[in-house]
């Protein structure tokens, strides 16, 4: 039976993490892309028999990011892939401060990770699979952030908008005979370690976040895991190749 394929960035922690196990769990083949390895993941991988490939990148560099995703995509046997998705997860709120206090190098940083990457990753995974007859789809994990603007969050939330724009604009592209699902899900406010460095940060939102935490409202990553794939299935079952395409960004609450 042809296989399932999954490139995930940020498949170390919190919700990359989640997504990573539970599609393992359902016997697809994950590539996991991070700086640094979750040796659990890894030994719960090769204890379940689960296909489960470690790639090490750093985001903060767009054109090494490409060049594993390249390599990714070398690697997996096309006979065998009935479905390739690639799911831009990774990101940092880093740095949470106002924009005048940000160095270049931080703005730099910030804007690879959570924007440059994830565009070129699309670029090149659009444009390697082109050729190819399987279903694929591309999704972008966003954020409200992208929506609403805090001050403290400049890079992240713009980057955030940017990543939706991109992702309304190239599923437009997608016209031909055998389009990418294109789509944006933002996952909501979940309890990760990007949550507790929101809180413990001296912005205007900080302590929004800390009464979210207080008050239980930050929900788990396995829970909105579940959900995305979920909503992932549907639309691959619905995927019917005729030049349909999606814009539009899925919330989950
Ligand atoms: N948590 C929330 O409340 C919330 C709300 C809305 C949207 N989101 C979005 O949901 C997604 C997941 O967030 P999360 O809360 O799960 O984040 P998280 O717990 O902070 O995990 C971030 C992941 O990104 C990876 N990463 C960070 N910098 C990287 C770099 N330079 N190169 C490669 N990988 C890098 C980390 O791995 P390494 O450190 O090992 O590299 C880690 O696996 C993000 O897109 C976030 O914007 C989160």
């Amino acid at each position: 039976m042809a296989g399932n394929y999954y490139i995930i960035t940020g498949a170390s922690r919190g919700l990359g993490e989640s997504l990573t196990r539970r599609l393992l769990q359902e016997d697809h083949v994950v590539y996991g892309l991070s700086r640094t390895e979750n040796r659990e993941v890894a030994a719960f991988a090769r204890s379940g028999g689960f296909k489960y490939r470690y790639r090490p990148v750093d985001l903060a560099f767009p054109e090494e990011a490409s060049k594993v995703l390249h390599e990714i995509l070398s690697d997996i046997p096309s006979a065998e892939a009935g479905t390739i998705s690639l799911i831009n997860n990774a990101a940092t709120v880093s740095p949470l401060t106002d924009l005048s206090s940000c160095s270049d190098e931080d703005i730099v940083r910030n804007i690879n990770i959570n924007f440059t990457s994830p565009v070129v990753l699309q670029s090149t995974f659009l444009r390697m699979t082109s050729d190819s007859v399987k279903k694929r789809m591309v999704v972008n994990i966003t954020s409200a952030s992208a929506q609403f603007p805090a001050g403290g969050m400049s890079l992240y939330c713009s980057a955030k908008a940017g990543l939706d724009m991109l992702t309304k604009c190239a599923a437009l592209e997608q016209v031909g005979e055998n389009p990418v699902k294109i789509i944006a899900v933002d996952p909501g406010m979940m309890d990760t370690s990007m949550q507790s460095t929101a809180r413990e940060a001296n912005i205007g939102l900080s302590d929004y976040f800390k009464a979210q935490k207080l008050e239980g409202k930050l929900k788990g990553t396995d829970a909105v895991a579940k959900e995305i794939i979920s909503l992932l299935g549907r639309y691959l079952l619905e995927y019917r190749g005729d030049g349909e395409h999606i814009q539009k960004s899925n919330r989950i609450d």
